[in-house]
């Protein structure tokens, strides 16, 4: 464990040059995704802190919201899977699903669980500023009469799930690279080999 926490450190300050936007998701218990417009440049990373309930980050098109993107486009688009906070909130952790930002096309994220989406837990990544039709606003409405699709295993994947001690919900949308180490470093973690050194107990020990 010595080993893999040295590894984690290094890759921590690596990942402290590139920018990680935290995204926190059922901040008070509400159906939202705070902030839930944010411009993320190629090579950046988007961390989702998962504060409460059972929630998904899920992408979908914008046309079809509430719907896995794949199910609509060639894109495979990513799935968090569901994040029951409960688990984790017992061990003082939160649960945290990373992606990275290749290009600056708009990605349209939906909550799949329940009705949530229909009832306007949305978000957009780089929304298109060429096609005015094409907003957050404008996306909300087509989910509040859209029917929700859990997606299959066959999406889930495309970021990388953590935990982290501190959420930085305090600062939504700021800099976590600079404020939280651990936030970064966790968006870091993309080597699959590497993340399974890290049990919640290592994570625990590693954050103390
Ligand atoms: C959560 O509650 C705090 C304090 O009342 C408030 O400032 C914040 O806007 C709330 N967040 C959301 C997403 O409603
Ligand atoms: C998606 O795949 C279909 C079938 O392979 C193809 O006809 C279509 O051109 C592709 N669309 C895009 C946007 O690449
Ligand atoms: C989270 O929600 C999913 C989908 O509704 C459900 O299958 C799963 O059992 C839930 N997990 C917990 C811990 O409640
Ligand atoms: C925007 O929506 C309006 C009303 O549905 C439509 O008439 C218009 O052509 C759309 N504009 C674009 C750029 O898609
Ligand atoms: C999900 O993955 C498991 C294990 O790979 C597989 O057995 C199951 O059929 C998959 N379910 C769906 C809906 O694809
Ligand atoms: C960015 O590219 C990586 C590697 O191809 C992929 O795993 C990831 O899902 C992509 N990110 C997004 C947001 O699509």
């Amino acid at each position: 464990m010595q080993f893999s926490t040295l590894l984690l450190t290094a890759l921590a300050s690596v990942a402290s040059a590139q920018r990680t936007w935290v995204v926190t998701v059922a901040q008070n218990g509400s159906l939202t995704y705070s902030p839930n417009k944010i411009t993320a440049a190629p090579g950046e990373f988007v961390q989702f802190q998962f504060l409460a309930g059972n929630h998904t980050v899920t992408q979908s098109t914008f046309d079809k919201p509430c719907q896995p993107v794949a199910m609509h486009s060639n894109a495979t688009g990513f799935h968090s899977g569901f994040q029951p906070v409960a688990a984790s909130a017992s061990m003082g952790m939160v649960p945290t699903y990373t992606i990275q930002i290749n290009n600056t096309n708009p990605l349209w994220l939906y909550c799949a669980q329940g009705r949530h989406c229909e009832n306007g837990m949305v978000m957009v990544i780089n929304e298109p500023a060429t096609n005015p039709n094409r907003t957050l606003e404008n996306y909300k409405a087509l989910a509040a009469g859209a029917q929700t699709v859990l997606p299959g295993n066959a999406t889930v994947g495309g970021g990388t799930s953590g935990t982290v001690d501190t959420p930085t919900g305090t600062t939504p949308g700021g800099d976590a690279a600079s404020s939280s180490p651990a936030a970064a470093g966790a968006g870091m973690l993309s080597a699959p080999a590497i993340f399974t050194l890290l049990s919640a107990g290592a994570a625990a020990a590693l954050f103390l």
